[in-house]
């Protein structure tokens, strides 16, 4: 099935009789609400409706951002997960992405809020994906997580952000002590959201976790202080959408940030595209982070395959 499509359908599902002008109201106030309250603590959803917006309007883009992130990981080494934790798993749309990559057993999703995890148990249940339907969902905060359980595979999407910095950092040092394998961090792709991502980096660096991607080194972030490294996927926009964002773009550029840590070390690729490659009569500019920092590549038609590959390239992708 097409990426994104069991979302898809079972989101259809769910919403057949829905009053659009009731989500229309909630998404607004979800998105300002966001916005007023970021790493608060505070809590934004509270009834299914809301919920059903919060599905609405955003699980399509970070469901995007998750699975373009699986894709970055897994072209440095092909990840298998039997088990997933997926944490502030909101209405599941990173175990979507995940599953949609990957076959796994045993899937658990921890969530605070109980309509969250009402409406994604009902997207599950509408899929036929036996492991969506059998996953585990628990209802409770990320500060009295079992440490003692691991798993394969942990992600957490756009949740960190939710997170005070004191939260996020314990937060983030008990996942990785459950982590088996990869642990995922998605967060969104502002000056902030990078932010969190880089302190964590440094902080699980030091307690000898590797990367995975998407930096090509373990080094210090060569980014400057007044930029942020972050990555665009593009996502359709349903009828529904449109009607609950507003305007008729077909699609969106949802903008993300995100770091793999492994207990492995992995082969890193020389080069992380930064910027959209500027082509210019014979040539192909690169911004790309490498070993050596922030690096400008120019490829020249004369170097016949490196330019025929440099020519598919886009911001976010490896080179070598
Ligand atoms: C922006 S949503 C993201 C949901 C989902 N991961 C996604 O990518 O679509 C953040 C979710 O984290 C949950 N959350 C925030 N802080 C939490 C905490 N301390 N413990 C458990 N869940 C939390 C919120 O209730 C919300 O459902």
């Amino acid at each position: 099935m097409a990426q994104s499509e069991r979302l898809n359908n079972a989101f259809n599902k769910l919403i057949t009789d829905e009053d659009t002008n009731l989500m229309q109201k909630n998404a607004r106030q979800i998105s300002e609400d966001y916005r007023n309250s970021i790493g608060s603590n505070k809590r934004i959803v509270n009834d299914e409706n809301q919920a059903k917006a919060y599905a609405a309007s955003r699980m399509r883009a970070t469901y995007q951002a998750v699975y373009d992130s699986l894709k970055y990981i897994n072209k440095i080494s092909c990840l298998n997960a039997d088990s997933l934790l997926d944490v502030g798993a909101g209405t599941g749309a990173s175990v979507f992405a995940c599953t949609d990559l990957m076959i796994i057993k045993d899937i658990v999703l921890i969530e605070r809020e109980e309509s969250m995890i009402s409406i994604g148990k009902k997207l599950f249940s509408l899929t036929d994906d036996n492991s969506l339907v059998k996953a585990k969902w628990i209802k409770g905060t990320l500060q009295d997580i079992d440490v003692n359980s691991k798993y394969d595979l942990i992600t957490a999407s756009y949740v960190m952000n939710e997170l005070n910095d004191e939260d996020r950092i314990s937060i983030a040092l008990k996942l990785w002590e459950m982590t088996k394998d990869t642990l995922l961090i998605v967060e969104p792709g502002t000056p902030k959201g990078y932010r969190n991502i880089i302190d964590l980096r440094d902080i699980l660096l030091s307690k000898g976790a590797y990367i995975t991607a998407p930096c090509p080194h373990m080094d210090k972030c060569p980014i400057e202080e007044d930029d942020w490294c972050h990555f665009y996927c593009r996502v359709e926009r349903t009828k529904l959408h449109k009607q609950l964002k507003g305007g008729e773009a077909p699609f969106e550029d949802e903008k993300y940030s995100f770091i793999a840590f492994s207990r492995k070390e992995k082969q890193l690729p020389v080069y992380r595209i930064l910027r959209h490659p500027k082509t210019s009569k014979g040539h192909i500019k690169l911004t790309a982070c490498s070993k050596q920092g922030i690096v400008g590549i120019t490829v020249s038609k004369r170097e016949k395959e490196r330019y025929k590959d440099a020519k598919k390239l886009k911001a976010g992708d490896d080179f070598y």
